[in-house]
């Protein structure tokens, strides 16, 4: 008998904290603390494989306790006394046998107790599954995300690592077979599971108070609350008014008046479901927070349980909205867990919440956060984090991980920057020998040199800041190209002749999803539309993007250029075009340092139609081979095959190229049998470094060159580049998914039943007056006029 072994020595230790540990009074952490002491002593007994099965007894008794709930089977029970397990069957309608076998593993987890053979109790932890709101949440976590988690091996393994960080391929939607919307679309689509989940979040008050975590009833003493105009607290996407409700009624219980408007903001859907009356004093306004906050300068921005549903993308472009309507003394809160940094020591208790939170939000698309990671996302929004001010406002009973994140006024900690004039000569100058130097200095060198620490800040900013934001556009590029080397995260525009930074690259996406709508469009955005217009450049494609993807990519820091690349890629089924169905895909990747790009259209024709041709579209290829309309290919000399050839029919032109930019495409065609026809054009780009701003390559997708200028490359090397392949090959189907396929097989229909009009084009008859203004020789397209 080891009566000194480890474990009686901390048995004897456990012991001496549990006589000091008062159940009445403990608080959480203390609590924490203590099974946290209790479990290292659970672990010295445990077997790792009987820990490993642990896991099985988790879900069955999760699969148990779900079944028995539904049956109503906890409210069945008698709250006093026991019941039989026969009897209990009746009750309830269900066969004795099963409900015997799913009482079995909760009795054996003491969430029931087996008083006798078969006969039932309720204990404490029974009895909270009727008696508190939180079932709502832990059967929505259950019946929602759960069948989601459980999948997730299958969905690693057909999605790259980059699509679990994209809301809109979440493995919920994939699950849900709802791919392209995030969450929230997904759920207005199906109201009753919206209903249930609005119901749900409405009862996780406990796990993240509203008041206790900040002096909002303190606070009006201590600003000026004089302008009736500024508002004092906007909740950005506050839900049904909860959290506005409490803090309105703590003021007003206060006895402070007077402290100007209460705004609650979210969808129009949301807001038009709370009654009239239910929160007197306080002003709806409907938003969208992809767009710009439409209450400027209020005192406080709160958001609550916002950015956990957000990856960073999105969540970096909520708080630049509201970071941008800040006014200088704005404050911003930010109520959320906070996951725990540092790795567990001693015997710290561990709040799990935040963990299978965190799991939730994993597979739903968004994200709890460390404090760092907070930080990240608050910097990348223009906004600093102030320490100190909510420690002290956070009652232990909330627990630590629970942060209210201010910004935007004064930091409390201070930013430490290097003093470039102690590394330098500069320091033993007087201050008018180096006014004198800086005079003769090119203008956009001293302005970087006073950016470069505060005291030339202070010394030149008078002097030279005017000139400077009048300089000509030159002087200006200058500037920015000086300050962009120390700055990884921004790259110079040529054509706003501005920096734009990366971390807001969604500001320049081209997908209607985040584009605001009352901002002017930037001038590289403008330049973009042109270039799309005339064919240079791809649907989906943002040239600032692109550059910020290749220096990402320059940097080593494939992560971000690889997300930054896929913000260029591009999905569009059209349905509507009379007829026939067109699918436009673009695809990009960075292969050797360059970008390349892989764009697609696809029409499928009706099978009853002689020429394989759809009567709309314009499909060009580049500024140089526009084909404007359907007989376009035949003025390019391009071959058509009539719909009966299609069957086994080879492309014998292959890829062919233009002589003027990086571009190669293809023309095939393809039979679906009685699903149609279809012709797949298919274009290859080579976008290049990204990194000269004068640069050819780029340039002569824009248009406004007047000069064409030949470029050599070798036929086939741009298609081979994308594919990754060492030589041109591609099988133009190879790029449908059965999504794709199944899209275009469906809803291709000419004429309508009963209708006899002719297909809008005769395009036989195009085919034998038009003129031929090229012919394809080796892949190239020789004028012929
Ligand atoms: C998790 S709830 C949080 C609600 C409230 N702040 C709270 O703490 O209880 C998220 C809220 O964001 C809103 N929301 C989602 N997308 C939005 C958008 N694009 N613009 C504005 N609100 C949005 C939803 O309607 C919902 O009320
Ligand atoms: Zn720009
Ligand atoms: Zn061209």
């Amino acid at each position: 008998m080891a009566t000194d072994s480890k474990l009686v020595r901390d048995i004897e230790s456990l012991l001496e904290v549990a006589k000091g540990y008062d159940a009445e009074q403990a608080d959480k952490r203390t609590r924490l603390d203590l099974i946290a002491r209790l479990d290292a002593l659970r672990e010295e007994l445990d077997d790792p494989v009987e820990k490993m099965f642990s896991q099985i007894t988790n879900y069955s008794q999760t699969a148990a306790v779900n079944a028995l709930l539904q049956l109503k089977v906890f409210h069945h029970v008698p709250r006093e006394g026991s019941i039989a397990a026969k009897e209990l069957a009746q009750i309830v309608n269900v066969d004795l046998e099963v409900l015997t076998r799913l009482m079995r593993i909760l009795t054996a987890t003491n969430i029931f107790r087996s008083v006798a053979e078969d006969t039932y109790a309720h204990t404490k932890f029974s009895l909270v599954y009727i008696d508190d709101v939180a079932t709502d949440f832990l059967t929505l976590c259950v019946d929602e995300v759960a069948p989601a988690a459980y999948r997730l091996p299958e969905y690693m393994s057909t999605h790259d690592s980059s699509g679990i960080l994209n809301p809109r391929t979440s493995p919920f939607a994939w699950h849900n077979d709802r791919e392209g919307k995030n969450f929230y679309e997904c759920l207005l689509e199906w109201p009753e599971r919206l209903n249930r989940f609005n119901i749900a979040m409405t009862t996780q008050e406990a796990a993240l108070p509203v008041l206790g975590m900040f002096p909002f009833s303190t606070l009006p003493a201590s600003i000026d609350t004089s302008d009736p105009e500024r508002a004092f607290i906007v909740d950005v996407a506050g839900g049904r008014g909860q959290s506005l409700l409490q803090i309105t009624r703590e003021i007003e219980e206060s006895g402070v008046t007077g402290i100007g408007k209460a705004v609650l903001q979210d969808r129009e859907r949301v807001l038009d479901a709370i009654p009239a009356d239910a929160l007197p004093g306080v002003e709806k306004v409907s938003i969208d927070f992809f767009t710009p906050q439409p209450i400027k300068n209020a005192h406080i921005y709160y958001l609550r349980r916002i950015m956990h549903n957000w990856q960073d993308r999105e969540a970096i472009v909520i708080l630049s909205h509201i970071a941008d309507a800040m006014a200088p003394d704005s404050r911003l809160l930010i109520g959320e867990m906070v996951v725990p940094e540092v790795p567990k020591t001693g015997y710290a208790g561990l709040d799990m919440t935040v963990y299978w939170m965190d799991m939730c939000m994993l597979v739903i698309g968004g994200k709890e956060r460390s404090e760092k990671e907070f930080k990240a996302i608050l910097d990348a929004a223009g906004l600093r984090l102030l320490y100190g001010i909510m420690e002290m406002d956070i009652s232990i009973r909330i627990f630590e991980s629970l942060k209210l994140i201010l910004s935007k006024t004064k930091p409390a900690v201070p930013i430490v920057r290097p003093n470039a004039l102690e590394s330098s000569p500069f320091y033993k100058l007087p201050p008018e020998l180096i006014c004198i130097i800086t005079d003769n200095l090119p203008l956009e060198s001293v302005g970087s040199l006073s950016l470069s620490c505060r005291p030339f800040y202070s010394l030149l900013k008078t002097k030279y800041q005017p000139s400077v934001k009048e300089v000509e556009y030159l002087v200006m590029q200058r500037f920015l190209y000086l300050l962009v080397r120390d700055l990884p995260a921004h790259i110079v525009c040529p054509k706003c002749n501005k920096l734009h930074y990366m971390l807001l690259a969604d500001r320049h996406l081209a997908s209607p999803l985040y584009s605001r709508p009352s901002k002017r469009l930037s001038e590289c955005r403008l330049a973009d539309l042109s270039g799309h217009y005339i064919g240079g450049i791809p649907a989906g494609f943002s040239s600032t993007i692109f550059r910020m993807a290749m220096k990402a990519h320059r940097q080593g820091d494939y992560s971000t250029a690889n997300s930054l690349v896929d913000h260029l890629s591009y999905r569009k089924m059209d349905k509507l075009m009379l007829g026939f169905v067109g699918l436009h895909k673009t695809e990009a990747r960075i292969y050797h340092g360059s970008l390349y790009v892989r764009e697609q259209k696809v029409y499928m024709v009706p099978a009853s139609q002689k020429i394989p041709l759809p009567w709309y579209g314009g499909f060009g290829i580049c500024s140089h081979i526009p084909l404007t309309g359907i007989s376009q290919l035949y003025w390019y000399d391009i071959h058509i095959p009539k719909a009966d050839e299609i069957d086994g029919y080879e492309n014998k032109q292959g890829i062919l190229y233009c002589q003027y930019c990086h571009t190669e495409f293809s023309v095939d065609f393809k039979s679906y049998g009685k699903a149609g026809n279809a012709v797949f054009i298919t274009q290859w780009i080579d976008f290049g470094k990204g990194q000269e701003e004068d640069d050819y390559k780029r340039r002569s997708r824009l248009g406004g060159i007047t000069r064409w200028k030949k470029v050599a490359y070798q036929r086939g090397s741009i298609c081979a580049a994308f594919e990754m392949k060492e030589y041109a090959e591609f099988k133009c189907d190879s790029t449908l998914t059965e999504q794709d396929e199944k899209e275009l097989c469906t809803g291709c229909y000419w004429p309508w039943p009963g209708d006899t009009s002719p297909w809008p084009h005769d395009l036989s008859v195009l085919d034998k007056a038009d003129k031929r203004g090229y012919v394809v020789r080796n892949g190239r397209l020789i004028p012929q006029f």
